[in-house]
């Protein structure tokens, strides 16, 4: 019995050393977010060392520059070998149905995968029979980071909703903090909005806008602009031009008070910038939305045509192994989408977001590709600056009621 194991063991360690070619990867995962994607590579490489990965990465935080590349690539017929995509609407709705992936059924059963995952995860990467990638994160949209020692420096605590947060908000500025919100870009705004929508929604509401049960011009709904603006207005004003993380950077140096943001902050904090989750950095839901997790997954899909076929399915079996997840998200400040991970490679971060996954109320992000068609996602950047122009609620409440009545969102 041992020298067959052996045996088959020796087998398929040489089939890993025979495996040769190339292997593209393509992710936004560039520059200071990349350590994670970085040390899955090289755990690639020890494994199968006869092949060449090419790491094709394209800068831009959520993806916003890397999805218009892949899709001249992928209309273009010239895929990558496998890329980076939000499970759900963002991955579903666009190259599911335009049938250019290949169905992963065959290798979630194989590698155990479907008692692997969490079942409402395999349903975000389900669709007509079919799992169309494969995740190897969860990542926590609805955050709010600040430094404890500049918050009691400054002799204030952190808000627990948004009514709390605009009179701190005014109480920071009377101290002479000019912007007590870092902000960044526009896709960072509407990450921002995601929040306060959730906040202003509750989970019921927030998942009845994305059904078509409520909609953008309800009066609940508008009222989400009402306190947008407000929160704005605690906010630097040269948003535009700042990525995710120089929005963070004005935390860490205490030109801000507070950031929104995904929890890839904390990778950058404590992976890029080396410092402390709990005591150099800390954390707490975004306001008003305690004890509600709003999700998103990045995952890994097969494209059909992929030119090295054999080298990305391996990349898969590593993305959706405990050894690769358990690699990669302690770097990135995301947890194991697996359900069997090991706490105790993670931070006190990590851990934290561990439990309330356990234990909060999960809903999906908009803005990270859960829970809208991308027809709806990709046009929401328009509102945002409908909104910013105007700063009517109405009027951006309206535009986003014209696009989803477009696009049939709930429908
Ligand atoms: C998200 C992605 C994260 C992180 C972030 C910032 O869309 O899911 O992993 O990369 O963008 O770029």
């Amino acid at each position: 019995m041992r020298k067959w194991l052996l045996a088959i063991g020796v087998a398929l360690g040489l089939s890993a050393l025979a495996q040769t070619g190339k292997l593209e990867i393509f992710s936004w995962w560039a520059g200071d977010e990349g350590p994670a994607l970085e040390a899955l590579i090289k755990l690639y490489k020890q494994k199968y060392p006869g092949v060449e990965v090419i790491n094709a990465t394209v800068t831009g935080g959520a993806g916003v520059n890397a999805k218009a590349v892949l899709k001249t690539r992928m209309l273009g017929g010239d895929p990558p070998d496998t890329f980076q995509v939000h499970a759900g609407q963002e991955l579903i709705g666009t190259w599911v149905v335009a049938d250019r992936m290949e169905d992963l059924t065959g290798l979630f059963r194989q590698e155990g995968w479907l008692q692997a995952f969490p079942k409402g995860l395999i349903d975000l990467l389900s669709y007509k029979g079919g799992i169309w990638s494969v995740p190897v994160n969860i990542h926590r949209s609805n955050v709010m980071w600040y430094i404890p020692a500049k918050l009691r420096e400054w002799g204030v605590t952190p808000p627990k909703t948004w009514a709390e947060f605009l009179a701190t908000c005014e109480t920071l500025k009377k101290k002479g903090l000019q912007a007590p919100l870092a902000l960044g870009e526009n896709w960072t705004q509407q990450h921002l909005w995601e929040s306060v929508a959730l906040a202003t929604l509750g989970p019921e509401g927030w998942n009845n806008l994305w059904n078509g049960k409520l909609k953008f011009t309800d009066p609940k709904a508008v009222a989400v602009w009402e306190t947008f603006g407000k929160v704005l207005d605690c906010a630097n004003k040269d948003a535009a031009g700042l990525s995710w993380q120089q929005a963070v950077d004005r935390v860490v140096q205490g030109q801000a008070a507070f950031n929104i943001m995904g929890d890839w902050a904390a990778g950058y904090m404590a992976t890029t910038l080396k410092l402390r989750p709990g005591t150099d950095f800390a954390w707490a839901p975004s306001p008003g939305t305690s004890g509600v997790f709003m999700m998103l997954s990045d995952s890994f899909g097969l494209p059909k045509g992929a030119k090295n076929r054999q080298n990305a399915l391996n990349w898969l079996k590593l993305v959706g192994s405990k050894e690769g997840q358990d690699t990669f998200n302690p770097l990135k400040g995301s947890i194991a989408a697996r359900l069997d991970s090991d706490p105790a490679k993670y931070n006190a971060y990590g851990q934290s977001a561990m439990k309330d996954w356990k234990s909060n109320r999960i809903v999906g992000s908009l803005v990270h590709g859960a829970v809208a068609p991308e027809s709806f996602m990709s046009q929401f950047g328009t509102v945002m600056e409908i909104f910013l122009q105007s700063r009517n609620p109405q009027a951006a409440a309206n535009a986003a009621q014209a696009i989803a009545s477009q696009v049939g969102l709930g429908r």
